[in-house]
């Protein structure tokens, strides 16, 4: 791909016209946004932000447990990320004794910060182009399946010898649906503990009601602190490690922000799809969004019910209840966001463009003509397979205790292997027993119970009888659709709806009792519509998205040939990026202009003692009475609580820091609001905005709501 003229051609554009949209390397900061940037507002330079030969920016970024961002703020290894981020782990110390998440926790000192086994965080030491290296050897005659293969071997080779000696993690990635292969080193910490989080009314104020919208008043924030052994390097956790002595920690500005100020989000976007087809598009906003919104309505609908009434059940469900609304709300306002923008036909139209430039010249013709047809071929072929495939993950497997059932194929595999060692078996029989016990601490079976009946109804009444499966239509025949019942039978008859079923099962396990887990009748739905699907085309579903990743690729190349002076940035895929806007205010609909900033005095505004979502604690009310904002409040005397800005962010960017023009750190970016979370498939700068928890409330929180001036004490502000 044309890199090279690629950088050319954008240096010479008029920039205002490409400000906002893009989630950019830091990399290539220096050639393709500096200049931008600067005419935009910042003061640093690209290598304040990303540089491999000094410290910079990067080194105060983590990508936080996998799935979000978080950014280092003192020089003992303190980190920020969202409270909802955190959140697992926060649960995970929680009980009715100790309810950290209704409750809040804040550590009195370092002996009280809590481990949290498994949780990581990972810096990036340095990304590398190396494109040529992996691509040697690749023909242009090649199958895909001989491509990647070439493409997985070169890749490992230059990660290893790129890691060689050091205890450093290596990733290629591509980039541009395989343009570019870029190499990613990196440093992973292991001890991570809990530092301190506010309470739930805090931390997650406005809850699932206010979830992807603005105006916002979460104070969305938790703190961790990174521990390294006695040479500063990673380790698993010890009660003999240290705070972490990072290279760079992120000064802090109690300055807020004006509009139009130049703000960027430095972080870990998970996926973006910008340049897909219009029947990508179509089948995920009009297809696949409408039915997985319809099944979670019903497992929300049941788990809210049960939540109200018992405040274990609420602990035990709080995580996953925020998991699955979380999805189903980005899904419902990502279509209306679609509709709205017209997606689909605005898709077409380009599509039109394309094909008149593809057959303005004979080389192109040949190259690319056959490429939107084949598109339109194969996406036609794959939309009832995909429904199908989407009735399966969010219906039939979305029981808890099926898709729990359905982990135990792998110890059946091995069962049915006869030269399968004893030891194999009973190591993974430990593991299971292990499983069983994180899973059973927060299943309540009332509620997985009900879920299945109303599940499977639907799936039963719903999904095209053609992919419908058949163990499904049997049942339905068999309890004469009276799904209540079939639930009850079926939960108590199988091993995998208690703690001491499945204890049972797997205590004194045999190599033969492999035979009651495939009689298992959850075991079993689970198995056979999975089967079912398979022979009838998830098989298939699988050889087309292989197509589709080689056709992707092909239309990638092509688009960037097409508009050799439009700037490309490649789409989202957890690798550390940078996106730069301004803070701005934006107009939801006629009539409504939506201001750039929130206040306490919204809090007050929406507290409901009666509603969970929106109570207030007594602190809190009792520091907004008198005005006790200390050095937090804004120039306008009152206590700023989030912001906006046309920052282009996603999944992932959760708990970056939103920094500055001159790289201090203003907030936390939380979220995005209704009106753009179809930003994902298309940005419209008129109407996307990323949500900013402003420093100065989380501040605000730490110091005069918990009393936790240690921690304030660590970290640098300017004023
Ligand atoms: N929508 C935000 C993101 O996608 C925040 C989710 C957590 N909050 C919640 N109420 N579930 O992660
Ligand atoms: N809330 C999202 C996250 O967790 C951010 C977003 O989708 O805008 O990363």
């Amino acid at each position: 791909m044309k890199i090279k003229t690629l950088l050319i051609s954008l240096i010479l554009l008029p920039f205002s016209l490409f400000a906002k949209e893009g989630i950019w390397l830091p990399y290539l900061l220096q050639q393709l946004n500096e200049p931008e940037m600067k005419e935009m507002g910042m003061r640093i330079s690209a290598s304040d932000i990303y540089d491999i030969n000094k410290t910079s920016i990067k080194d105060a970024i983590v990508q936080f447990g996998g799935g979000c961002t978080g950014e280092v703020v003192s020089d003992q290894g303190l980190l920020l990320t969202n409270h909802h981020c955190g959140y697992g782990s926060i649960q995970r110390h929680s009980s009715l004794a100790h309810d950290y998440l209704t409750n809040g926790f804040w550590s009195n000192s370092m002996e009280e910060e809590l481990p949290n086994p498994g949780l990581t965080v990972t810096f990036l030491v340095r990304m590398e182009d190396v494109t040529k290296q992996i691509i040697a050897g690749v023909k242009k005659e090649m199958t895909e399946a001989e491509r990647n293969k070439i493409i997985l071997q070169n890749s490992d080779r230059i990660a290893q010898a790129a890691i060689k000696g050091t205890h450093y993690e290596a990733r290629v990635r591509p980039f541009y649906y395989g343009n570019q292969y870029i190499l990613m080193i990196s440093e992973t910490f292991r001890d991570i503990r809990l530092v301190g989080a506010p309470p739930s009314n805090i931390g997650k104020f406005g809850g699932d009601t206010d979830n992807w919208m603005w105006p916002r008043h979460t104070g969305d924030f938790s703190i961790f602190r990174i521990y390294a052994d006695k040479n500063g390097n990673p380790a698993d956790y010890a009660k003999t490690n240290i705070p972490y002595k990072p290279k760079y920690s992120l000064p802090i500005s109690l300055k807020g922000v004006n509009k139009g100020d130049f703000t960027f989000v430095f972080g870990y976007p998970g996926r973006t799809q910008e340049y897909i087809p219009s029947q990508a598009v179509q089948l995920q906003a009009e297809i696949r969004n409408p039915v997985s919104i319809k099944l979670r309505d019903t497992r929300l609908n049941i788990m809210n019910e049960f939540q109200k009434q018992d405040p274990l059940v609420r602990i035990q469900y709080a995580a996953k209840n925020a998991g699955i609304a979380n999805g189903w709300k980005k899904m419902i306002g990502e279509s209306k966001g679609i509709k709205r923008l017209n997606g689909v036909t605005k898709k077409q139209e380009y599509e039109k463009q394309f094909t008149d430039w593809v057959n303005a010249t004979p080389q192109n013709k040949e190259q690319y003509g056959k490429l939107l047809p084949v598109f339109a071929d194969i996406y036609a072929e794959m939309t009832p397979l995909s429904l199908a495939s989407a009735y399966f993950t969010e219906g039939i497997v979305g029981s808890e205790a099926v898709s729990y059932a359905d982990g135990y194929a792998k110890l059946v595999t091995l069962c049915q292997n006869k030269e399968a060692k004893p030891e194999e078996i009973s190591k993974l029989i430990e593991s299971y027993k292990r499983g069983s016990q994180s899973f059973f601490k927060d299943y309540y079976q009332p509620i997985d119970k009900k879920i299945f009946a109303n599940l499977i109804k639907t799936v039963v009444k719903d999904m095209d009888s053609k992919y419908l499966p058949p163990v499904l239509a049997e049942l339905a025949k068999k309890y004469k659709d009276d799904y209540q019942s079939m639930a009850d039978k079926l939960f108590e008859q199988s091993f995998f709806t208690s703690q001491e079923k499945v204890t049972a099962l797997l205590n004194d396990f045999k190599q033969k009792d492999y035979r009651k887990i495939i009689k298992d009748p959850l075991f079993n739905i689970a198995f056979e519509s999975r089967a079912s699907l398979e022979t009838k085309g998830s098989e298939r579903l699988k050889i087309l998205q292989i197509q589709l990743d080689s056709l992707q690729r092909i239309y990638m190349k092509a688009q960037i040939e097409m508009q050799p002076d439009k700037r490309f940035y490649p789409d989202a895929n957890s690798t550390l990026r940078v996106a730069y806007g301004k803070v701005d205010d934006y107009k939801p609909a006629d009539g409504i202009r939506y201001q750039y900033f929130t206040t306490l005095d919204g809090i007050m505004e929406k507290e409901n003692p009666d509603v969970y979502d929106y109570v207030v604690e007594k602190k809190l009310k009792h520091l907004y009475k008198t005005k006790d904002f200390g050095p937090y409040a804004d120039k306008d005397g009152s206590l700023h609580v989030g912001f906006i800005a046309s920052n282009h962010t996603t999944g992932g960017n959760s708990g970056s820091p939103v920094l500055d023009a001159d790289g201090n750190l203003l907030g936390l970016n939380f979220d995005r609001n209704w009106e753009g979370t179809m930003s994902d498939l298309m940005y419209d700068p008129d109407q996307c905005r990323n949500i900013t928890l402003d420093i100065r409330y989380c501040l605000f929180i730490i110091d005069k709501f918990a009393g936790a001036k240690r921690l304030i004490n660590e970290m640098k502000m300017v004023q």
